[in-house]
């Protein structure tokens, strides 16, 4: 008889996204295609992008996302009525999403960057919500966004551009609701406009599945993975942890996301790092009580096990709760002001808040899905006004899982983070910023979802709390030194991970 096969072991390596050299793709011609172009943000190259579309064949439809363009005039419906062309039967099956803002990306990140970018993604989630229906009904289309960032996706810092980096983690999570369809993101870079749509429209339509480009004047780049050589393993007991502010008479740390997932892990394994005297404050940052009673209803690990802020205090951790929604912005400032009040320093922002029941665009309540984005976007940015000056480490949890439908939201709210993460640190330069995309693991609130299957298949690679643990450690240790944004995968890569995420030597980190 056969042996059976040898269960696999769960192994993991730290990637960080690399702009590298690509070729343009060779598509489909536009001929008799009915495309609608919308103008996210006020400028000539929706308008130029209109016209090359239909010099080369296509049906073009014009909209002026006017609650994005300032625009009031006369006959200009908003987001929601037009959208329903596209779930006729005739109607557009393609939509181009033309956001190319100027300004050169190097601004001091601020939370009017959050806001405007909620917005943004409040209104391209209606019309794709439509769009989608289309597709289902009648035939797979595409989504072409167009961003202006530095023509290589943010490849510089001069093109850390935390809108476009959204509307990427979108286009990428739409692409595993819907693998068939062509999902699009082109960076023009800051070139002339007319240039910039001639050479889209030339391109044609790429077949299904995800495509990013970035066209700047010397040629196409793409963003891959490049593997860094960092283990769970290298524990420098002599770098600095996520707690070690607590050391300081006057300091607090603020935390957001819970204290049973990866968060309170990596919580407890910094807290057993220190020793001596811990005079500072561990402030936890909860949501209304009724809300989580709810999550204790899909618990993923045993109660005792799941517990940190005992674990914490028996550590010697002042540990205090709020009970407040990191969206709200009144109450975030107002307890920065208490803190400060106090004689407390933000000394350190941990930002985890935000994960959601992953539910496909199509099916998710518009309030629902418009709250996870925020809680990532709007999230981080509170957390950082209640900082105030200062803070010294921010770091924030978000996931990495690719291939798992139903997290638009907070795939867009993860990108975004990333690249708000790398601003934030170009711009500030005393604040060491980490933002780390982790794997599946025990994730709770999936069981009952058409994913379910693609979950089972990736089990015996889910991060288990203790490793969770060991990788946190690693991380913040070497934070100063890592690019700004690293995403734990398992390897080797598997699937539409393996696809997505090639990874290759010599490429050009963006987020150093
Ligand atoms: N399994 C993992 O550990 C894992 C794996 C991959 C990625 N991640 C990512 O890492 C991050 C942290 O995950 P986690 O597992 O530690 O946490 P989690 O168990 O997913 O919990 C998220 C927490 O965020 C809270 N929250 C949501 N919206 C909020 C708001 N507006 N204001 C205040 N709190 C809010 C939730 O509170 P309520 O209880 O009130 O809803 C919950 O406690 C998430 O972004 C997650 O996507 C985690």
């Amino acid at each position: 008889m056969a042996e059976p096969a040898p269960a696999p072991t769960s192994h993991f390596r730290l990637f960080t996204p690399t702009a590298v050299p690509a070729e343009p793709w060779a598509g489909a011609p536009w001929t008799g295609v009915c495309v609608l172009v919308a103008e996210a943000a006020a400028g000539p190259l929706a308008g130029e992008l209109a016209r090359e579309l239909a010099l080369a064949g296509a049906r073009v439809q014009a909209l002026d996302v006017v609650e994005l363009t300032g625009r009031r005039t006369d006959g200009t419906a908003p987001v929601p009525r037009q959208a329903r062309a596209l779930t006729e039967p005739t109607g557009p099956r393609w939509l181009v999403w033309v956001s190319a803002r100027g300004g050169t990306g190097q601004a001091p990140l601020s939370s009017s960057d959050g806001a405007r970018t909620l917005a943004e993604l409040a209104c391209l989630r209606a019309l794709v919500k439509e769009l989608a229906e289309g597709w289902e009904r009648y035939g797979p289309g595409g989504l072409l966004l167009v961003t202006a960032a530095d023509g290589r996706s943010g490849g510089s810092p001069a093109g850390l551009d935390p809108a476009g980096g959204a509307l990427a983690g979108f286009a990428r999570a739409l692409r595993d609701e819907y693998p068939s369809v062509a999902t699009l993101l082109v960076d023009v870079g800051r070139g002339p406009h007319r240039s910039a749509a001639r050479r889209i429209a030339r391109m044609g339509r790429p077949a299904g599945g995800r495509h990013a480009l970035g066209l700047s004047a010397g040629g196409c780049w793409t963003t891959r993975l490049t593997a860094l050589p960092l283990t769970d393993r290298d524990q420098d007991a002599s770098t600095p942890g996520l707690l070690d502010a607590l050391r300081e008479p006057g300091a607090a740390i603020l935390v957001s996301g819970g204290t049973t997932g990866i968060v309170g892990d990596a919580l407890c394994a910094a807290a057993e790092r220190l020793s001596g005297p811990l005079p500072g404050k561990l402030v936890l940052l909860e949501r209304a009580p009724h809300v989580s009673q709810r999550r204790r209803h899909r618990p993923s690990r045993p109660p005792a096990a799941r517990s940190a802020p005992p674990r914490l205090r028996g550590m010697g951790v002042t540990v205090d709760h709020e009970v407040i929604d990191v969206c709200d912005v009144r109450a975030m400032r107002v307890l920065g002001e208490r803190l400060g009040l106090l004689g407390l320093t933000v000394r350190t922002v941990l930002h985890g808040a935000g994960s959601e029941h992953p539910l496909k665009l199509t099916e998710k309540p518009a309030d629902a899905w418009e709250n996870t984005a925020a809680a990532r976007i709007a999230g981080f940015h509170n957390l950082l006004d209640a900082a105030g000056d200062g803070l010294r480490l921010a770091v924030v949890y978000g996931s990495g899982s690719a291939g798992l439908p139903g997290r638009t939201d907070s795939a867009a709210g993860d990108a975004y983070l990333a690249t708000a993460v790398a601003r934030l640190r170009a711009g500030r330069r005393d604040v060491t910023a980490q933002c780390v995309a982790w794997p599946v693991r025990d994730h709770p609130g999936t069981d009952d979802l058409p994913c379910t299957q693609r979950l089972e298949s990736t089990g015996p690679w889910c991060l288990d709390p203790d490793q969770g643990a060991r990788w946190a450690t690693a991380i913040t240790a070497q934070a100063r030194t890592l690019p700004a944004h690293v995403l734990l995968l398992p390897v080797p890569l598997t699937g539409q991970a393996a696809a997505d995420c090639t990874p290759v030597e010599g490429g050009v980190p963006w987020t150093r």
